[in-house]
């Protein structure tokens, strides 16, 4: 049976959705403008700091997000998808919740095997990391995240223009199941 055209993801999965889709843009922003600052500077180092931490705020409400997946599914899409496109949906999603953890950890990672410590923006402070440092590891994994990183420029902007072709084209309601 089809949903009513009205239905909707839950109040607390589209704030979660919207949130995050605005933190993952500001995760991009921040770190691709510290070339706009000379390497020495304050300004550099904050937003290379600021980066760090939005990304792991994207890490902390991944859980809520996927907690908040498991506990309501989402309302059916009218009318319904079919075959490859269903396909192709799911893939997207599944590839898009496992970036929301992957890239923060391997970032963190990065941080943490390279510095030996996650400073906090502002302060002298850091949270230290109990085991050695190693270059040449922090470097693998910063290449990885490196790569996450612009594989899903794509993943993501086919997402957002998936979502234009379902409102305007396929004229059904999944985006505004999320606003
Ligand atoms: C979903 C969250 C995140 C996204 C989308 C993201 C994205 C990116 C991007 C686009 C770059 C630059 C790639 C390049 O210049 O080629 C980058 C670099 C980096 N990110 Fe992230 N990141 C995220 C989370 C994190 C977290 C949580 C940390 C650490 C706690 C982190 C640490 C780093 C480091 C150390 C670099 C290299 C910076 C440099 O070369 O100066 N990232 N990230
Ligand atoms: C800014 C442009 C974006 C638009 C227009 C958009 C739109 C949408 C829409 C309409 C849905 C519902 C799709 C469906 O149920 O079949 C959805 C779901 C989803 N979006 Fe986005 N989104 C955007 C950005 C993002 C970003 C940046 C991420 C994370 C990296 C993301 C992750 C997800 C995930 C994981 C789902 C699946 C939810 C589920 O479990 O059903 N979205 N998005």
């Amino acid at each position: 049976m089809g949903a009513p055209s009205s239905e909707r993801y839950t109040s607390r999965a589209r704030w979660l959705h919207w949130l995050m889709a605005v933190l993952i843009i500001a995760a991009y922003a921040l770190i691709l403008s510290r070339t706009q600052f000379s390497k020495a500077s304050e300004y550099r180092v904050l937003v290379v700091q600021s980066h760090f931490w939005v990304g792991l705020l994207i890490l902390a409400l991944a859980f809520f997000r996927v907690a908040e997946r498991r506990r309501h599914s989402p309302p059916g899409i009218t009318p319904p998808l079919e075959g490859v496109l269903r396909l192709a949906a799911t893939t997207t999603h599944y590839a898009l919740y496992a970036f929301l953890f992957v890239q923060p950890v391997l970032g963190f990672l990065t941080v943490m095997i390279e510095k030996g410590a996650l400073p906090i923006p502002l302060t002298e402070l850091q949270i230290p990391w109990p085991f050695a440092t190693d270059d040449r590891f922090a470097e693998r994994f910063e290449d990885l995240h490196k790569l996450l990183a612009s594989i899903f420029y794509y993943v993501i902007g086919l997402h957002a223009v998936a979502a234009i072709w379902h409102h305007f084209v396929r004229k059904d309601n999944t985006l505004r199941r999320m606003l």
